[in-house]
């Protein structure tokens, strides 16, 4: 009999599902967070490449009688995979008022949370692995959260928090297993068994019931049938013979059909006859329907000679598979049937000729090559059975090649499988050079004499390579082709042994981390109750551990909520023709749309000029920008009804780089220029003069809540309430009052936290809060948008595009002389924060350097691309990348290591820069030292020269920098701040500020500081909100000062309300705190005060130095690099919360490195954003994190100019460290080069890609 309802468990609880309401919930996640409010689980990117969403899935196996927890990305699962199973979230975990699992309390005291976004996600991974294995390595716990992406931590607090659980790396080997036990002084933390009582029990009901029936369930036109028995989905199959295979579901998503024709899906994923496995010493036999992750289970066990070289490829290759989320689910028969460009088994199938069973709906059974299978559209209709992998004792070696190893389907990198056979054949199967796979038979390319594959050059691989290209008349980016020239070579140098290296065939897998942390303790005579300086965990941590802490879309619904779904361009230049809304009226649910012509007030806005357009009116300027809106009763509706607009565009030519900008003089603004003395003077003096370019590429915030606001109409006097996710509250309100044309007054926007932000809040809501205020003022009701992660990608500004040009001129010694750059800027579409960024990318370009005679011009380039906006360093990291190119540029011409350059020429105390505070104290040196002391950097340098001479394929690199940041504004007005303080009778404290918690551990420090001030105990003060209504022009939450600003407002306020108790505690010196406020109410004294805080009144008003060194490896033939070593010392003055600084310093400087080396923003020559998501934009995960990585506060250095407890701000000075990341693989490179003596300066775009990696080891400048 066949069953109609979806049942499973979810934290202990049945639930059953029936097709009414699959409509509105088709995936686990829309359900869990929808229909069962579990908002914990939270959706950051809704494709599966975050895991935001994990949750725990919980099976009985009958065969073995165990359960099988796994992870899954709840939201691309729908909801018919987890029939039969228990769900387990991240509510069913732990909660701050029934009790946190121990990996959540461990998470909030090693400050492993920051905005708190990813964290349910992070904690489902780590209870999931704790319940697998309650012992696990430090590479476990790597490997278990390397699909759980974090924008704030720079994840190595949260592998710290895991440490009070993990094992030795040597497993069974490890020496405490064995009784003579030598080494006492085990690095390895104790391991402390997890108590599996803790866990919620797995549903006894589950383990009795044994799924046979068939599930079948419809919704709209979409039904899902889910057979068990081959039998049974034949007999299914037979009924419709055109329904549509699933298996992990991972390609397919939860579809839903609104428009076409019924959609069948016949789900394999329980299909007992596809899941089985065999082996024999002739063939591995893999069922369609078994996991990666089962796979890579299997064949880790098997011990058969002939299989090891297959068997170790296919391990390379499942563990560059995204991430556990995915192989949990995603099936060998699933990918092989995708068919998509980009998948990396398929090369790997094609090289060890692999076949395909295949079975038709008659039941004829055939075989046929992976090869066959893809070339024959017809095989599309049959079902796969099983993959077949034959292991021929000819194959000597097999490799398998990704890069980089995490690179993303479709984005830019390359596959390569290659094999040589005991004949000598050597053949490789290349994906990424072409939109087919690429066969290269090396072998039959060879002229009978050379064919042996140890004599072949990189060139000559390079020629063979083209050659074959060419008759496929694939056009390939050139820098793609020599990477996987290089990779052909690799793989003849592995075989062949011809390297010293220890080389595996395949990609390399990260080695696991450590780190030290090292900050001052508090002086013993500071009072217990006094948290300042302490590394206290935030205080709302145990709320977002836990899921608790509710985000913008976490907020219930309210009862006549509406949607909207912004209508986005697709042109990056063109006039709009005709838009046409017919089909979006005729659309179910809908209930309004807007456009330009809707707004009662200017369509126009802009931080700091009105340039830009809610809606494009007559033109778009750039791909995505909106056009209009969908208003609907649901998100589903709104969203499928935007896609009906009709827009008709007459094209015209984008201008979308720098240099198209400078070619046609397409600019904002004049020329801004800055100066100190005399160039031509400066240059005659130097003994050289070199001339170079330096690149710096887009970066995308990917802060991990995406922008969504709810505005709530009220209905007297054009009141409107907004919630919305940001971090500048007046310039929304302003944005909101000025476009719907009424006073600020009627607008309040409250905020209680936001997802991560980086700047990218700063202007940017305004995209998506005007329009939901402007739908909620016209129906009347409450209205959500909240935009997805594409959209969000495509509207939203990202870090500046710059180039530099510059001329250098210097002594024979290495003494800068004189500096001319010419800066160019991509503003994008519109001016936004460009002029500030750039003022500041002009103002920072000397570095920590003094140098005499100076002249910069920064022009804004105007393109047609989405405006460029505010990003965490504000156009400083950039700055830095130029002028430490340049310090490298003049050590490389002089031959002198470019350490002693930046030394000779570091600026000293009196010393004015161009930001006109002069540099006050020393610090900048001590810091110096120490990282070099720190990182024991004479003998890490030695160790790179000695490593460079031995390796040839492997180089190593290592680099110092210092860095000198501003805090303050250098416009006076901005620096400001307001704070209002309420003491209630019970003597609690609430506290409201202009700042916005964005992850930053604001509100954390300014409740340390309250404390303080007030005398009273941190559980006292409470900062619920903030608001425009309670604080009024606030400055926007940017520039790292916003403590010193907020903290500054608070001090006062906290001093007036102590001078008014003042009175009270001299007539009673004993009372207590809670006494002295019902004293001062009984006395009608108020107990709340509203203060300003103003400090820098000159603008910038102290600097926060650091220094680090990094340390990599490059792989010269792949173009891979490791961090290997990151040292960084930070003076932070006397650090308010060591916890929550080291935390931004470690994540400041992973996102930094992420712009240096990881992150590839591009577009299509149309101008259509390529990096649209987070599967075709990577951003660092936890692999990338430097394998040693020690950070140290500055001992004993308060800040003498300190605006709050002698602390310093941080949020963004530590990013710019990430430029030794650059300088150490541009040092590694020169070493490559100089073993092919090629004596040319390389230039090294940001970001460092291995494609550039690779050419620069032995091509000219890029
Ligand atoms: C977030 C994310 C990250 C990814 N990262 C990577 C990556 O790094 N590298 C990579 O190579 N791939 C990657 N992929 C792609 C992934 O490998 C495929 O989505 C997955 O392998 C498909 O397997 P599935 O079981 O989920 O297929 P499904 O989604 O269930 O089905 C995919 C297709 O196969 C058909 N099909 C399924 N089973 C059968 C069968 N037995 N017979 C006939 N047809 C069948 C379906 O009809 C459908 O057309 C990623 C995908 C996602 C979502
Ligand atoms: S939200 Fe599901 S993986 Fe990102
Ligand atoms: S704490 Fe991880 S994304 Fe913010």
């Amino acid at each position: 009999m066949d069953a109609n309802s979806i049942v499973f468990f979810v934290n202990g609880s049945k639930v059953e599902v029936s097709s009414t309401e699959l409509e509105t919930w088709a995936t686990l996640l829309s359900y869990l967070r929808g229909k069962l409010r579990l908002t914990g689980s939270k959706n950051a990117c809704g494709q599966g490449n975050c895991g935001a969403c994990s949750v725990l899935l919980s099976e009985f196996d009958h065969k073995s009688q165990t359960i099988r927890h796994v992870t899954v990305n709840s939201c691309i699962t729908p909801l018919f995979y987890v029939h039969g199973c228990a769900v387990t979230t991240v509510e069913g975990i732990g909660t701050s008022r029934d009790g946190l699992h121990p990996v959540q309390k461990s998470l909030v005291q090693m400050h492993g949370i920051q905005c708190g976004f990813c964290t349910p996600g992070m904690v489902v991974s780590l209870c999931c692995l704790l319940r697998n294995n309650p012992t696990p390595t430090k590479a476990d716990v790597e490997r278990a959260i390397e699909g759980n992406l974090c924008r704030c931590t720079g994840y190595r607090p949260i592998l710290e928090s895991m440490s009070p659980f993990a094992g030795c790396p040597m497993g069974a080997k490890c020496c405490k297993n064995k009784s003579n036990k030598l080494d006492t002084n085990d690095t390895e933390p104790e391991a402390r068994p997890i108590d599996p009582t803790q866990d919620s029990i797995f549903p006894p009901q589950l383990m009795k019931w044994h799924l046979k029936d068939t599930l079948s369930i419809s919704y709209g036109h979409t039904t899902w049938i889910v057979p068990c028995k081959l039998e049974q989905l034949r007999t299914v199959w037979t009924e419709h013979p055109t329904a549509q295979f699933v298996a992990g579901a991972t390609a397919v998503g939860a579809t839903t059909n609104h428009d076409g024709g019924p959609i069948i899906f016949i789900s394999c994923h329980r299909v007992e006859e596809l899941q089985a496995i065999s082996v024999n010493d002739k063939k591995l036999e893999f069922g369609a329907a078994v996991t990666f992750t089962k796979m890579e289970d299997h064949i880790r066990k098997l011990e058969i000679e002939g299989a090891k070289p297959v068997v170790s490829a296919f391990l390379a290759c499942i563990q560059s598979l995204a991430s556990d989320q995915l192989r949990n689910v995603a099936t060998i028969g699933g990918h092989l049937a995708c068919r998509m460009d980009g998948l990396d088994m398929i090369p790997l199938l094609f090289a060890l000729n692999a076949t395909v069973h295949l079975m038709d709906h008659t039941g004829k059974r055939r075989d046929l090559t992976v090869e066959e299978y893809l070339s024959n559209e017809q095989t599309g209709k049959e079902l796969i059975l099983n993959i077949q992998v034959p292991l021929d004792n000819k194959v000597k070696f097999v490799g398998f090649y990704k890069t980089p190893r995490k690179r993303p389907v479709g984005s830019a990198g390359t596959t390569t499988a290659l094999v040589l056979d005991t004949g000598g054949h050597f053949i490789a199967y290349l994906e990424g050079l072409s939109p087919k796979i690429i066969k290269l038979d090396v072998f039959s390319y060879l002229p009978e004499t050379e064919r042996t594959i140890q004599s072949l050059s990189l060139d000559k691989f390079d020629r063979i390579l083209r050659k074959r290209l060419s008759e496929e008349k694939a056009e390939t980016r050139d820098d793609l082709v020599n990477l996987s020239a290089g990779i052909l070579q690799k793989f003849q140098a592995v075989v062949n042994e011809t390297t010293p290296e220890a080389e595996s065939p395949h990609s390399e897998l990260p080695i696991h981390c450590r780190s030290d942390i090292i900050f001052d303790e508090v002086p013993d005579s500071q009072p217990q109750t006094d948290p300042v300086w302490r590394p206290l965990p935030q205080t709302t941590a145990e709320d977002l551990v836990s899921g608790q802490a509710m985000f913008i879309d976490d907020m219930p619904s309210y009862q006549n909520e509406l949607h909207l779904c912004l209508v986005l361009g697709k042109r990056a230049r063109a006039k709009l023709v005709h838009v046409d809304w017919s089909a979006v009226k005729a659309c179910p649910g809908v209930v309004d749309w807007i456009d330009h012509t809707s707004l009662n007030g200017r369509n126009m806005w802009g931080i700091m000029a009105a340039d830009e357009e809610i809606f494009a009116s007559k033109e778009v300027v750039y791909w995505g920008q909106p056009i209009g809106a969908v208003v609907a009763e649901s998100r589903e509706q709104a969203t499928h009804a935007a896609e009906k607009v009709r827009i008709d565009y007459e094209e015209m030519q984008p201008v979308l780089t720098i240099e198209d900008a400078v070619k046609l003089e397409s600019f904002i603004e004049g020329a801004v220029v800055i100066e100190r003395g005399d160039g031509t003077e400066g240059f005659l003096r130097s003994n050289q003069v070199v001339e170079g370019t330096i690149g710096t590429g887009a970066q995308e915030h990917l802060y991990l809540e995406t922008n969504g606001a709810i505005g709530v109409p009220k209905r007297e006097q054009h009141e409107i309430e907004m919630f919305v996710t940001h971090q500048a509250p007046t310039f929304i309100q302003k944005s909101i009052a000025s476009c719907l044309g009424i006073p600020f007054n009627r607008v309040i926007v409250r905020h209680k936290r936001t997802g991560g932000a980086f700047g990218g809040k700063e202007s940017q809501p305004v995209k998506i809060c005007v329009p939901v205020a402007l739908a909620a003022q016209r129906t009347g009701r409450p209205v959500r948008g909240i935009l997805t992660r594409e959209q969000d990608m495509a509207i939203t500004g990202k870090r500046h595009p710059y180039q530099f040009q510059y001329k250098i001129g210097f002594s024979k010694d290495g003494v800068l002389q004189a500096l001319e750059v010419k800066v160019y800027s991509n503003a994008g579409c519109s001016r936004d924060v460009s002029l500030e960024v750039l003022d500041c990318t002009l103002n920072f370009i000397e570095g920590c350097y003094a140098i005499p005679n100076v002249k910069i011009e920064g022009r804004l380039c105007k393109t047609n691309t989405v405006s460029n906006t505010s990003f965490r360093g504000f156009g400083i990291p950039q700055a830095y990348v130029a002028m430490e190119t340049i310090i490298d540029h003049v050590a490389h011409v002089l031959k002198i290591g470019s350490k002693q350059i930046q030394e000779i020429n570091f600026a000293k105390s009196g010393f004015v820069p161009f930001t006109k505070l002069p540099i006050q104290d020393e610090t900048i040196v001590e810091a110096w030292n120490q990282c070099q002391r720190q990182a024991n950097y004479l003998q890490k340098e030695a160790d790179v020269i000695a490593f460079n001479e031995k390796h040839s394929y492997k180089k190593r690199g290592i680099a110092m920098m210092a860095i000198r940041f501003q805090m303050g504004y250098p416009v006076s007005l901005l620096n400001q701040s307001t704070a209002l303080v309420h003491v209630y009778l019970d003597g609690s404290v609430s506290l409201s500020h202009g700042g916005c918690e964005i992850g930053q551990g604001l509100n954390m420090k300014i409740q340390q500081i309250a404390s303080r001030a007030l005398s009273v105990p941190l559980s006292k003060i409470h900062i619920a909100e903030n608001s425009t209504n309670t604080v009024a022009n606030a400055t926007a939450t940017v520039g790292s000062c916003t403590t010193d600003l907020v903290g500054a407002a608070v001090l006062n306020a906290c001093g007036e309300i102590t001078n008014r108790l003042q009175p009270f505690k001299e007539k009673k010196p004993n009372a207590s705190w809670e006494e002295l406020i019902i004293d001062a109410y009984l006395n009608r004294i108020s107990l709340s005060v509203m203060a300003q805080g103003r400090p820098g009144d000159g603008g910038v008003y102290y600097y926060t130095y650091g220094a680090g060194c990094s340390t990599v490896e490059i792989d010269c033939l792949t173009g891979e690099h490791k961090v290997l070593s990151t040292d960084i010392v930070m003076d932070v003055g006397r650090s308010l919360n060591p916890g929550i600084d080291v935390g931004q310093i470690e994540g400041a400087f992973m996102q930094g490195y992420g712009m240096m080396a990881v992150e590839e923003w591009t577009l299509n020559d149309r101008g259509e954003v390529e990096s649209k998501n987070p599967s075709r934009y990577r951003v660092p995960d936890v692999g990338n994190l430097p394998r040693d990585f020690n950070v140290t506060l500055l001992s004993d250095s308060p800040n003498k100019q300190a605006i709050v407890y002698s602390s310093k701000g941080i949020g963004e000075p530590p990013l710019l460290l990430a430029t030794t990341v650059h300088k150490a693989l541009r040092a590694a490179i020169l070493s490559a080069r100089k073993d092919r003596s090629l004596s040319a300066y390389v230039q090294l775009d940001t970001p460092v890609t291995p494609a550039k990696i690779r050419q620069a080891c032995t091509i000219g400048c890029i």
